[in-house]
């Protein structure tokens, strides 16, 4: 049974239907990896402070872009959707991909949420770092928490045009121009939209070439993609050692949301991007749950001062444990008030149980029984810890446990 509240930084808050937060998360709420010093991603995140800093400085002499790392990851279902005018039916929305608090806040699925506050405060330029969760499948590349950098650049008339020889608008006077097109939106300019477009894809190739490319070029392409809170959109990708990595997305944001926000007379870009993604790439880390390790393997790689910025290591991994696969087998519960089975549930409870033992579990095998009308699942768990071989007393302990709990809990039937 459910607690009537939940506690989340020292707070309770009321639990619904909504409430879906497992023990695993709750106990890393307060981890607060970016900002411990020589994490790799408290390196790259100093990277990334960096480059703005460097680059952009504004009349007075200081930075351009404010930054915010500090905000809690608990925020409304208006901030992390509404705002972004993600619509009301967004599959991202779902209490399968997302951690509930209760059916008004969650853990924020984005450093986006942020966006519209900020905007609304009067800022024009900044950054935001943060931790972001996602119900999701488990291996080495996924994780239920990981963090992002979102940026968001502000421009009135004076500001795009500085250059400009001629006057030009933001706003669209031409009635036969007052149309979204794939380059542009409706009241929106088109000129205005490719200055905009330009200062946020030359921004993002640089911090790319920054980052990644401290003694080459690196191959890059623009892809055209679609957000709810950005038109025209896109993703940028990468080419590392020969591999083609998606790295981000972007796009000049919906003019709706600048006019929610109190800036009307603006046009802005936006941005986000994963920092264990990029991580990954940088220091060559195959799997993604070493960024937890406590293990002093992993931490002591990176404990090195880089006052410049620009120190590309790469990780070794600390050694390679054997992987312990097994296979469970279950008939999914009928649908009914009580138990409405997902997969994401079941990952969870993995994750609650196992914790970071797991590597990773796959649906193997799914089949209905023509003659009961009933559905087996089998999925292979991999169990392989980042420290030590795992005994076989160890492994088949835990899995009985996974079995016992995914009986009750989820009200399957071990076959
Ligand atoms: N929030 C998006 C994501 O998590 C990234 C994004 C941010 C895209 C800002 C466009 C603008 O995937």
């Amino acid at each position: 049974q459910k607690a009537p509240t939940i506690n989340l930084f020292g707070k309770e808050y009321p639990t619904d239907d909504w409430t879906n937060i497992n023990k695993s998360i709750q106990d890393k709420l307060e981890r607060n990896l970016i900002h411990q010093k020589y994490h790799p991603l408290n390196h790259l995140v100093n990277k990334i402070k960096h480059f703005f800093y460097k680059n952009y400085i504004n009349r007075n002499g200081n930075p351009l872009f404010s930054v915010y790392d500090n905000f809690r990851p608990i925020v409304s279902v208006e901030e992390n959707f509404d705002s972004l005018l993600t619509p009301k039916d967004h599959v991202s929305r779902s209490k399968k991909d997302c951690f509930y608090v209760n059916k008004d806040y969650l853990l924020r699925a984005h450093t986006t949420a942020h966006d519209n506050e900020l905007i609304r405060s009067g800022l024009n330029c900044f950054l935001t770092f943060g931790d972001v969760y996602r119900r999701d499948e488990i291996d080495a590349k996924h994780y239920p928490i990981f963090h992002q950098c979102d940026g968001v650049r502000l421009f009135d008339k004076n500001e795009l045009f500085r250059n400009a020889a001629n006057e030009m608008d933001i706003f669209e006077k031409d009635p036969s121009n007052l149309k979204r097109t794939s380059e542009k939106q409706k009241n929106y300019t088109l000129d205005a939209c490719k200055i905009v477009e330009y200062d946020l894809k030359n921004t993002l190739t640089n911090l790319v070439q920054f980052i990644f490319g401290t003694s080459s070029k690196i191959n890059m392409k623009w892809v055209d993609a679609t957000f709810p809170f950005t038109h025209p959109s896109w993703e940028l990708e990468i080419e590392y050692k020969g591999n083609w990595y998606e790295v981000l997305g972007c796009g000049i944001l919906e003019q709706e949301i600048l006019t929610n926000a109190g800036a009307e007379n603006h046009i802005a870009w936006a941005f986000g991007l994963g920092l264990e993604r990029w991580a990954m790439i940088l220091y060559d880390i195959s799997d993604i749950r070493v960024f937890w390790s406590t293990d002093n393997g992993f931490l002591s790689q990176f404990k090195f001062d880089d006052p410049t910025h620009t120190k590309i290591i790469k990780y070794k991994p600390v050694s390679v444990y054997p992987p312990c696969p097994i296979d469970i087998s279950f008939w999914l519960p009928e649908p009914s008030e009580t138990f409405t089975y997902n997969s994401n549930d079941f990952y969870d409870l993995v994750r609650d149980v196992g914790g970071d033992l797991v590597e990773q579990v796959t649906l193997i095998d799914n089949f209905e029984n023509k003659k009961t009308k009933k559905t087996s699942h089998c999925y292979r768990i991999v169990y392989r810890s980042m420290d030590k071989t795992l005994s076989l007393a160890e492994v088949n302990q835990l899995h009985k446990l996974i079995q016992t709990k995914a009986a009750e809990q989820l009200g399957v039937k071990i076959r």
